[in-house]
């Protein structure tokens, strides 16, 4: 039989507090190992907007790679809508051994909450509890509500004997936003994540977003998930974050920016033949070059697998890998967004972001010459479609040596 102890949380960031507390619980000797369970759509914070659960499932990972007996479950968030405690206890318990005991670990201000949660009884039947005593809440209030707990529910609880380091995610939050990444509150790991990933740089803007809207975003990441590697997966977020930052900037639908931010490269992981399959599918005999066919692949799939009809979308998608000579500025600013989102490193970033502030062509310009000189130094042919752009838009691409510029090879 092993005690798992399980951790939910939103880790938005995570941070040392959350580090401490795995760290006391293994300490404890109730527990054999921990689970870190990354909160889904919380049915209690539905007007919250939390960052993406890719960012938060990462930031988990990195925040407790150097601890053994401790792993990261993406079970809440591979499920689209809503995470009830009492669902993720139910698919928990399918991939178990059945003699696996389940501890949650929660702080003291639970106890009084868990009564009005979907299912207590069934929660309180599956689980034991093991209670961090928090702030606010003194020890004799705590034990007399486990007593009435176990008394309504025949609840197991125990607590946790050792001082938690309460810090305040929303703190945390505003000092990385303000560059000022404490790593006396936050692992190095995730520090380094967040700082690269400029992860929560745009938070106060995207603010005003819908909270419909990232819930559906929220809902297609969770379709796209599956068919992504992590390092693809983030670089798709922020895609997506960064090209609603242009989007309220330029005056495009913000949905749809992130829809499309999010799902552009939705067929970049997968097998070259399937790519090449949908590519055919979708129709498009020009962009069947394996660097390219990504593009009309993620846009036959974004239709077909995930159900977005909105030709601007499927468009924007279809084109992002060349642009073309009749470009919406949905195409533009995907196309850019792609090109010079927060984490891409390579140089002559500053100028185009500069210019995708206050002028989406001019930025499109920028990206299309330094994507020429780069094919220009590896001897690779334009293409058609990344011609079109260029004359469309009055750009004539002096072929001179322009060393300095080094592009990834693809995006
Ligand atoms: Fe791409
Ligand atoms: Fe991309």
């Amino acid at each position: 039989m092993i005690r798992i102890g399980l951790i939910g949380g939103t880790f938005d960031p995570f941070h040392n507090g959350h580090r401490k507390l795995v760290e006391a619980v293994l300490k404890s000797g109730l527990v054999d190992r921990v689970i870190l369970m990354v909160a889904g759509q919380q049915p209690h914070k539905t007007k919250l907007k939390v960052s993406a659960a890719g960012y938060r499932y990462e930031m988990a990972v990195r925040g407790v790679s150097d601890l053994e007996l401790v792993e990261v479950s993406d079970l809440e968030i591979r499920r689209p809508g809503r995470s009830y405690t009492v669902d993720t206890l139910a698919l928990l318990r399918h991939e178990l051994a059945p003699e696996d005991k389940i501890v949650l670990v929660y702080g003291s201000d639970v106890l009084f909450d868990l009564p009005s949660w979907r299912f207590p009884e069934k929660i309180l039947a599956e689980a034991d509890l093991l209670i961090a005593h928090r702030g606010g809440i003194s020890q004799q209030d705590a034990k007399a509500q486990a007593d009435r707990l176990c008394q309504d529910f025949n609840a197991r609880i125990q607590f946790l004997d050792a001082p938690m380091l309460e810090l305040s995610a929303t703190e945390v939050r505003a000092a990385a936003v303000r560059g000022e990444l404490d790593t006396g509150k936050i692992p190095e790991r995730v520090a380094s994540l967040i700082s690269r990933h400029d992860l929560y740089g745009y938070d106060d803007e995207l603010a005003v977003v819908e909270p419909a809207i990232w819930h559906q975003l929220s809902d297609y990441e969770c379709q796209v998930r599956p068919l992504l590697n992590h390092k693809r997966l983030l670089h798709s977020l922020n895609v997506m974050r960064y090209a609603m930052h242009l989007a309220q900037i330029h005056r495009v639908s913000v949905e749809k920016a992130g829809i499309a931010g999010l799902m552009h490269d939705c067929a970049k992981c997968l097998e070259a033949h399937t790519v090449l399959h949908y590519a055919r599918l979708a129709g498009d005999p020009e962009l069947l070059e394996p660097a390219l066919a990504h593009g009309p692949a993620g846009a036959w799939l974004a239709r077909h697998q995930f159900g977005i009809e909105d030709p601007e979308i499927l468009q924007a998608i279809h084109y992002h890998t060349t642009g073309n000579g009749d470009m919406s500025d949905l195409d533009l600013l995907i196309y850019v967004a792609d090109k010079v989102e927060p984490a891409r490193t390579y140089n002559n970033l500053e100028a185009i972001r500069e210019a995708a502030e206050t002028d989406l062509v001019q930025a499109m310009r920028l990206c299309l010459v330094e994507v020429e000189a780069f094919l220009e130094r590896e001897n690779k042919p334009s293409h058609p479609y990344a011609q079109a752009a260029l004359m469309k838009l009055g750009v004539w691409v002096q072929q001179t040596d322009r060393t300095d510029t080094k592009l990834p090879e693809e995006s």
